[in-house]
């Protein structure tokens, strides 16, 4: 399975899905630009904001109370983002496309 993160200004970056790791560590593992991952998954530095393609915002699920707090600072928050920490893949997630926002936190 492939997701495909894209960035700020349209550049795509496909990498391959490691089921059971976090979107986040998928990212990191593969130096995503744009996804920095400081507090190691915590939900607690805000800096793995995606914006999930509203076409799989079901698929992979909405955001957890405890996500909401830190994606309530980010001033590009859209309805479908999420922290990517929080996000674990599976094989199902094949030609999934998450936006990157311009600024983490
Ligand atoms: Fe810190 Fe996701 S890695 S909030």
């Amino acid at each position: 399975a492939i997701v495909t993160f894209v960035s700020y200004d349209g550049e795509e970056h496909q990498v391959p899905v490691e089921a059971g790791q976090s979107l986040m560590q998928i990212a990191t593992n593969n130096a995503v630009p744009g996804i920095d991952g400081d507090c190691g998954g915590e939900a607690a530095c805000g800096t793995c904001h995606v914006m999930v393609d509203p076409q799989w915002s079901e698929q992979v699920g909405r955001s957890g109370p405890g996500e909401e707090e830190m994606l309530a600072m980010h001033p590009e928050r859209q309805p479908t983002s999420r922290l990517s920490c929080q996000m674990t893949a599976t094989e199902l997630w094949d030609g999934l496309i998450v936006e990157l926002p311009e600024y983490q936190l």
